[in-house]
């Protein structure tokens, strides 16, 4: 037998075999060319072994097997199709052979099983679980817009059935505690530690003298049925539907793959169903949007999170105790996350019933956590202990952080900072939260501007997962490595960029926004508008955003804009969604949902009822409507065009940045990969898309002339890439 290189064979008297997952050149353990050799040759070494009892096969690293080797995954094209569906059904095969060799095979889960992981222990007879906090077990493939390809889609079907396989682990790519997994049914028992993990594999083998093949033997039944059930037959077809409902018709196709697959393959025998599974996972690795988002989700997003945008010659200094400022919205959900992260929370408001409300603010999402079984009382008890309520400035001695969230004012923001800054340890981090206000003019209001900073987080600040560090001109390294250590701290994402009206997330999404509006100015019907932003694939359509938003911040936005250009001596350029937003407010007095009237109609509970009426009266309908797809490329290239003139002036120095920030920040769709990875990825690449944004510009305006950087990319046949 050949070398093996990633799998440890270690064999003991009683004829148990282990298999040791094991990657010498890898912190984990991935589902690569080295390993699917390994795999057949030790599985022909186990069919050939006379004397064997059993199988374990189990990890010596933190995690279990980390499933598909994305580098690898990302790198194939449609000219690789066949030589990958191949590739993929030998894998298939291997671990077929496992299952069908006659002696039992545990999987000792001695860490996270994720996709691939899953996937090889689902093809064991017996799965142990250790318990550890951080193990996680489940199918993240279709976040990273691939299927679960070694075999998950079928065996999950067969294991749970239809209904529960596909809605609550194939299609969410949801992570699940081992415990989770148990009550599930897709793991058999749970282990403390490793001792009680080796133990109760061996027990396992030593009470079994065989192992069925399973899911092909006479009389096996998928439980819940076939679509050719009736109870199913009759559930089915609504299952396209409400995925299409789900998707609202943006362009994701791993769900619509695994649902395919789950159910083609849940009609034939076992075999057939893995090559099935193997043709709607190669069409998806050969495809843009997995590319789109592996790069941005996996790749980008390991390379913000490991700190490529940390000043690197500083070392870490960690924070202990911090000061937010204003319990409001916004300020009660940084307390909380502080808080939950460990850190001890003064937290400031202008009288203590106000504080306390913010405090009230963590109690709240503590008793639902509670009550859903994710926190227990005590942990309860010690993070409500760790946020102090305060109105007095004195209190804030001893922080050596400070974050200020209170009204969007200058002249408040500055006031606050005055009054807390000889308070606070002398070299404290001085961080704002403001999300529209130059981090340069506010540093004005203090004494220390090296040690000022914007710390933009989004709303609602515990589900959100990034925050926009911003550097102002007085900014010093050493502020920014200890801002990103703070985000980094408390579980976040953070990304770094310099300066800037809106810095990069709110100034591109006033793009979106703009465009958004100024079709309703162009007589395009308003309902098209909201479908076309859901079909883009935003989260969030247009102008049911802009109504939550309320149309007087964008108005007031610009106002200070404009000031600011014409004291420089610039001319202001107005856009076409100007007049649009000053209409509805001055003509009709429909500032947005907190109004009580906006683009929406909204009943006395503020529930929005629909559209309002009159935009097609006010707005006159154009006769010949524009096509569809010029709508939804509208407003992704507004906002793909606004990211590259940030990366363009330095705004944003990283194209990882930007990807991970409009994905995580401001919605933009992920099936892209990010405002960045959108025109990598576009047909023709930047050369494509600049080709488009000319057709654009000539057809709608000047904004969508391609920028140097777009010419300069595109011309290099090149791409974005840091
Ligand atoms: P908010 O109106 O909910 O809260 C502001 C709080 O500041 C109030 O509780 C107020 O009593 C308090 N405050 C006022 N003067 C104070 C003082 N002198 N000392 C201490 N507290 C004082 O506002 P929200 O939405 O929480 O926004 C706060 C900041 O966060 C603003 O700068 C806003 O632009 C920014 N932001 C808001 C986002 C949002 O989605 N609402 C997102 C990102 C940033």
């Amino acid at each position: 037998m050949s070398e093996l290189t990633v799998i440890r064979w270690e064999q003991d008297q009683e004829g148990i075999v282990t298999l040791v997952l094991d990657d010498p050149n890898q912190s984990v353990n991935t589902m690569n060319a080295s390993f699917t050799a390994d795999f057949e040759a030790v599985v022909a070494r186990l069919a050939a072994f006379e004397g064997l009892r059993g199988v374990i096969i189990t990890s010596a690293k933190k995690t279990f097997f980390a499933g598909g080797d994305l580098r690898m995954l990302s790198a194939v094209g449609p000219e690789g199709a066949e030589e990958f569906f191949a590739g993929s059904l030998r894998l298939k095969s291997a671990l077929r052979s496992l299952e069908t060799l006659g002696k039992p095979v545990v999987a000792a889960i001695n860490g996270s099983a994720l996709g691939g992981g899953l996937e090889l222990a689902l093809a064991c007879h017996h799965r142990i679980a250790l318990t550890a906090p951080s193990s996680k077990l489940g199918f993240p493939e279709v976040t990273l817009g691939l299927l679960p390809g070694g075999g998950g889609v079928v065996r999950t079907v067969r294991l749970l059935g239809l209904a529960d396989a596909l809605l609550k682990w194939l299609l969410t790519g949801r992570q699940y505690r081992p415990a989770d997994a148990l009550e599930a049914g897709l793991v058999h028992e749970l282990a403390a530690d490793k001792d009680e993990l080796m133990a109760k594999a061996r027990s396992f083998i030593a009470t079994h003298e065989s192992a069925e093949q399973p899911w092909d033997v006479k009389g096996y039944k998928i439980p819940g049925g076939t679509p050719a059930t009736p109870a199913l037959a009759a559930q089915l077809p609504a299952y396209p539907a409400n995925l299409r409902k789900q998707l609202n018709g943006a362009p994701y196709p791993a769900p619509r793959n695994i649902l395919a697959a789950a159910v083609e393959g849940s009609q034939v025998d076992v075999d057939t169903a893995f090559v099935i599974e193997a043709r709607y996972f190669t069409e998806l690795v050969c495809g843009q949007t997995a590319k789109n988002m592996i790069q941005a989700l996996f790749f980008d997003m390991q390379s913000v999170n490991s700190g490529t945008s940390r000043p690197t010659s500083i070392p870490e200094r960690p924070v202990r105790k911090v000061a937010v400022l204003g319990a409001g919205m916004m300020g009660a959900g940084i307390a909380y996350s502080c808080a939950k992260a460990g850190l001890e929370v003064l937290l400031k408001d202008v009288s203590i019933e106000a504080a306390e409300r913010g405090k009230a603010y963590s109690a709240g999402l503590l008793d639902k956590a509670v009550a859903r079984g994710r926190s227990t009382a005590e942990q309860r008890a010690q993070l409500l202990a760790r946020i102090t309520p305060t109105a007095s400035a004195a209190d804030l001695a001893g922080c050596d952080a400070v974050i200020e969230a209170v009204f969007e004012n200058v002249e408040l923001k500055q006031r606050v900072f005055q009054e807390i800054q000889e308070v606070v340890d002398a070299d404290a981090l001085l961080c704002t939260n403001t999300s529209t206000l130059p981090i340069s003019l506010l540093a004005k209001g203090v004494d220390r501007d090296a040690d000022f900073i914007g710390l933009h987080f989004f709303s609602p600040v515990d589900k959100m997962p990034l925050v926009e560090i911003i550097k102002g001109e007085g900014t010093g390294e050493e502020a920014v490595a200890r801002a990103f250590d703070l985000v980094r701290r408390i579980g976040k994402t953070p990304i770094v960029v310099n300066d800037s009206r809106g810095f990069f997330t709110s100034r591109v999404i006033g793009q979106f926004i703009n465009e958004g509006v100024a079709m309703l100015g162009e007589g395009v019907d308003p309902a098209s508008i909201e479908q076309a932003a859901a079909q883009a694939g935003y989260p969030a359509k247009v102008l049911s955003l802009l109504d939550e938003l309320t149309l007087t911040l964008p108005r007031k936005i610009r106002g200070e804009a404009r000031r600011a250009v014409e004291e420089a001596g610039g001319s202001w350029q107005p856009h076409p969604a100007d007049a649009v937003m000053d209409r509805m407010l001055d003509e009709f007095d429909r500032p947005g949902r907190s109004g009580g009237a906006g683009f929406y109609e909204y009943d006395a509970d503020g529930h929005r009822i629909g559209l309002w009426p009159g935009l097609r009266e006010h707005f006159t309908r154009a006769e010949v409507q524009l096509p569809f797809e010029d709508l939804k490329e509208r407003m992704l290239f507004a906002e793909a065009l606004d990211s590259v003139r940030c990366l363009q002036e330095g705004v944003l120095t990283s194209v990882a940045d930007a990807n991970v920030g409009s994905i995580l920040g401001i919605g933009f769709p992920a099936w892209t990969g990010g405002v960045l990875q959108y025109i990598n990825g576009y047909q023709g690449g930047p050369a494509g898309f600049a080709e488009r944004a000319r057709e654009l510009a000539a057809a709608y305006g000047e904004r969508f002339t391609p920028p140097a950087l777009l010419e300069q990319v595109a011309a290099d046949g090149g791409a974005f890439k840091d």
